[in-house]
Parts: structure tokens; sequence; C-alpha cells
């Protein structure tokens, strides 16, 4: 069988993972998350990070005709970034929305996402084992909705 093709996206701040406040994200840098990932999945994952929405969304269009699917921690921007719920919706493929933070559990403004609705799932609070759990979680849909 021909592996899927899995985006992972991370916004704003993320390329900061293993310095920036590690008790709350950890101590792995990005490039060993990605590592971590990519180690612990079937498909075939290809990563990309960016501290710019229009970046972001640029990469998000990509997903409609090279990806069978997309895992995105969207950072900050999930609660407040329309034009990146309306690209996931735009593009047609399943998203999954991860947070490396419990966001349900800390400030307030983290409790909304406006992001998640264009997702099949958001994962919260599960450290970077959440980003292998949203790859196998589109693995899952894609192969129930052949
Ligand atoms: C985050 C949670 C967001 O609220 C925050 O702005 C981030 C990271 C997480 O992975 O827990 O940058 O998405």
């Amino acid at each position: 069988m021909e592996k899927l093709r899995i985006l992972v996206i991370n916004g704003p701040n993320l390329n900061l993972l293993g310095v920036r406040e590690p008790g709350i994200y950890g101590a792995m840098t990005l490039d060993d998350v990605n590592r971590f990932i990519s180690e612990s999945v079937d498909s075939e994952t290809e990563f990309f990070q960016s501290n710019h929405e229009g970046a972001i969304i640029d990469k998000i269009h990509e997903v409609r005709d090279k990806f069978d699917g997309c895992v995105i921690n969207p950072g900050a921007y999930t609660h407040y970034s329309y034009a990146i719920y309306d690209a996931i919706r735009a593009v047609e493929k399943p998203f999954v929305e991860v947070h490396i933070s419990d966001v349900d559990n800390r400030e307030e403004f983290r409790k909304i996402s406006v992001t998640a609705p264009a997702c099949i799932e958001k994962i919260s609070g599960h450290g970077v084992k959440g980003y292998v759990e949203g790859v196998k979680k589109i693995e899952e849909y894609v192969n129930s909705h052949k």
C-alpha cells in the first residue's frame, strides 16, 4: 500500500520549542519533535513552521493537491485567525488541530479556538505525543473514507 503524505504545520513561536517556557511546552526542540513524529508514524511526513499568518495560509493551500491531510498547531492564531479557519475549509482535506499544552485549563483566551471547527479533531494537553496522535487520526480518517 502506498504511504499517505501528511503535512505537519507549526505556527508562531513554535520555532522556540525547547527554549520557550519549557515548563509548559517541554524540553524538545522543534527539530527533535519533528524527528520524533516521523519516526513514530507510517505515513510520509513533511514539516513546516512559520511565524507569519500569510505563509501558513499559503502552505495550507498546498495541502489540496500535495497531501492527504495535515496536522496543525496554529499557536496563538488558533484563538483569532478566521483567515486560517477559512484556508482549512477551502482545501477540503482532513486537518487535526494539536496543542502541546492543555489550552482549556490555562488563560481564558486560550479556551477559544476559531480554527478547530474546521478540523476533524482537536487534541490538546498530550504534549508532543499529540502530534503523533494527530497523524494517526488522519491515517484512520483517510483509510475509512476511501
Ligand atoms: C499552543 C497553545 C497556544 O495557546 C499558544 O499560543 C501556543 C502554543 C500549544 O501548543 O499548546 O503558541 O498552541
